[in-house]
């Protein structure tokens, strides 16, 4: 079958790799010159484990191709995904569709034979009506269906999540689409991955409902964690017992500094936006945002606690270990390490970082903070450390070398990756997480 990938940003060159490699002849397809030239040269233009090997694999078979010329990309096409951004639109949170909506426009104008068009951006309901409209107005001959199919991988594991999905989610109206995509999904079908067929706005919304409740889990597991460290608990073994009960599940129950990144921060606020234009609320939502959103800067007020207050604080040093929303992604998109470092500068603390991958990227955004070339570079002088990413790098630190290096031995554990007792047993005056 061929497939054409409108968009090849994170989701889309994931997804076209992949579906390359199950056997499907892909085309990715992209307006940016400058990052199909790399693609043509074998160049990742993200970070993402595997990804670069999958794609030169694909590559070299003849099943994965680049290109920027839509109306060629999507000629004999049966699917043809739209994986566009839909940013937070500037000024109102609303997600912004005028890219999704272009796409829509110019595949409409250039359909040559009957298609599927699939929205894989997260996109809010109504959209695939809205597509719908699009193409039919673009006076197109061809029959098409409109299909929406929400990508649920993570940043950092994303090729084993899309290959090995949890569920698959379709929604569409009419079999024309509904027996394209099982066609599409034959592979992942034949491995007893569960699709789910819906209409299209159940799918639209599952996709919005599906992060607002992870980006719940997390905010939830994160209050338990101030209330351990209140009365004495570790939140740590909270997580485990309530885990444990299959009703609520043990994972995304892992406290640290707030979630960020390019998904949870703006697929709340959109589904607000839904919830706002419908009149009809979600409040706890409404909580959450703005709870991680407090988290972030308390996160830095924590590490200015651990060195004494805001009045010994000042003119101090902090090493900043991780700066990515997470580890495996150089992604720097809301990312907790921003709100903590600009509230140290805030308090006059002077801030020397590390990241594996990040470091590009983070630089513009935070430019009082020094980067440096490894760990314990940052660390070196340092009145306190304070882990915010949790990378392997950081789990294998020399704790010898590094009381050695820094000033003062202040270990602030946002992703409790150290055990309190090792770390104390070594000198160190540790502080953690919800660890009381
Ligand atoms: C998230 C979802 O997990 C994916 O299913 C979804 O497809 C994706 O958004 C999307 O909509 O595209 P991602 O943003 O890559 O994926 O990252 P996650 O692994 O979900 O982590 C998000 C944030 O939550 C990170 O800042 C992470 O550190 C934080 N987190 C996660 C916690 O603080 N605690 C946890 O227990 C889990």
């Amino acid at each position: 079958m061929k497939i054409a990938m409108v968009g090849s940003g994170y989701v889309g060159l994931v997804s076209g790799a992949c579906f390359a490699d199950f056997g499907h002849d892909v085309v990715c397809i992209d307006k940016d010159q400058s990052k199909i030239d790399l693609l043509h040269d074998g160049i990742m233009p993200i970070y993402e484990p595997g990804l670069a090997e999958l794609v030169g694999t694909n590559v070299k078979s003849g099943r994965l191709t680049f290109t920027t010329d839509l109306a060629k990309g999507i000629s004999g096409a049966q699917a043809i995904f739209i994986a566009v951004g839909t940013p937070s639109r500037r000024g109102d949170g609303h997600a912004d569709l005028s890219y999704v909506y272009a796409v829509a426009q110019e595949v409409g104008e250039a359909l040559s034979n009957d298609a599927v068009v699939v929205t894989k951006s997260t996109v809010p309901v109504g959209t695939g009506d809205e597509v719908e409209r699009i193409l039919r107005e673009s006076g197109t001959t061809n029959q098409f269906s409109v299909v929406s199919n929400p990508e649920f991988l993570r940043e950092g594991a994303a090729i084993g999540d899309f290959k090995r999905p949890d569920r698959i989610v379709i929604g569409a109206e009419d079999d024309f689409g509904r027996d394209v995509m099982r066609e599409v999904y034959r592979p992942l079908f034949l491995n007893e991955s569960p699709i789910l067929f819906t209409s299209r706005r159940s799918s639209e919304l599952i996709k919005y409902a599906a992060n607002a409740f992870l980006a719940t889990k997390i905010t939830f597991i994160n209050e338990m964690a101030d209330l351990c460290e209140k009365v004495g608990a570790n939140v740590q073994d909270v997580s485990r017992g309530i885990g444990s009960d299959g009703r609520i599940g043990s994972k995304f129950l892992h406290a640290g500094p707030g979630y960020g990144g390019s998904c949870f921060p703006k697929d709340t606020l959109a589904l607000l936006k839904t919830a706002e234009d419908y009149e009809s609320p979600v409040r706890i939502v409404e909580a959450v945002v703005k709870t991680n959103d407090l988290r972030k800067r308390a996160m830095g007020r924590k590490v200015i606690d651990a060195l004494g207050g805001p009045d010994d604080a000042r003119g101090k040093k902090v090493a900043l270990l991780g700066l990515t929303f997470k580890p495996n992604t150089d992604d720097m998109r809301d990312s907790p390490a921003i709100a903590i470092a600009q509230t140290l500068h805030d308090a006059g603390v002077l801030v020397a970082a590390y990241d594996p991958e990040g470091m590009e990227l983070a630089a513009p955004l935070m430019p009082e903070v020094t980067m440096t070339e490894s760990p314990y570079a940052a660390i070196e002088g340092a009145d306190a450390i304070a882990i915010v990413t949790e990378w392997d790098a950081f789990r294998a630190l020399d704790l010898g070398r590094v009381k050695q290096l820094a000033k003062s031995p202040i270990l602030v554990d946002l992703r409790n990756i150290y055990q309190p007792d090792d770390v104390r047993a070594l000198g160190f005056t540790y502080v953690s997480v919800g660890r009381g």
